[in-house]
């Protein structure tokens, strides 16, 4: 399966997927990493694993997402994805975009999902005095953060936690869930897999 990975930033999540491909036996392959910051430091990762790369900034195109994406659209398409990854993408996709790729296009969200979608999610977890926390892949649909669970991977909640603190935690949890997602889902299996 061709893999398209879409970032923002430093593409953490994208490393760890793209290692994971270029393990034996894997049934995907990277094809693309796409960012919407031209600066975004995942590209030059990517670049340096010989992924071909392209970057659409989304700021001249101001309020009008529709325009972006047909920009954005353009690489991707080129690049011919079964499967379009989110890996610490910051925009959101407009319902006309997802519905080009509904049913083979993931995302990773640092909460325990259905529990803090949108931002800040780790404060939000502290504020409410939670004793754990964690991360979720979904299928992306065209209400945010609210698509089919593939997967979760829980972590504690520690005393003295900051928010920097459990986005720590949580984001090793990404780098091992996120990989073993995918493998699961380009081999269409899609029951939940549920880490410790
Ligand atoms: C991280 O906070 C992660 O939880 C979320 O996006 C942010 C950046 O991820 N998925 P990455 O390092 O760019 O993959």
């Amino acid at each position: 399966k061709r893999v398209a990975i879409l970032i923002s930033g430093g593409g953490s999540n994208m490393l760890a997927l793209v290692r994971d491909m270029g393990q034996g036996a894997h049934p995907c392959t990277p094809v693309l990493v796409a960012s919407n910051d031209p600066a975004a430091a995942g590209l030059a990762r990517a670049s340096a694993l010989g992924i071909p790369t392209a970057a659409v900034d989304h700021r001249p195109f101001g309020r009008d997402r529709a325009a972006f994406e047909a920009a954005l659209l353009e690489p991707i398409l080129a690049a011919r994805p079964d499967i379009l990854c989110l890996a610490g993408f910051m925009r959101i996709l407009t319902p006309a975009f997802i519905r080009r790729f509904e049913g083979r296009m993931l995302n990773i969200h640092p909460s325990l999902l259905p529990k803090y979608p949108g931002l800040h999610t780790h404060q939000r977890a502290l504020d409410a005095g939670d004793t754990e926390a964690g991360c979720t892949v979904h299928e992306v649909t065209a209400e945010l953060d609210a698509g089919p669970i593939l997967g979760q991977a829980r972590v504690p909640v520690l005393p003295g936690d900051t928010a920097d603190t459990l986005a720590a935690r949580v984001l090793v949890q990404e780098h091992r869930l996120y990989p073993a997602v995918l493998r699961r889902f380009a081999l269409g299996e899609t029951v939940p897999l549920m880490l410790a």
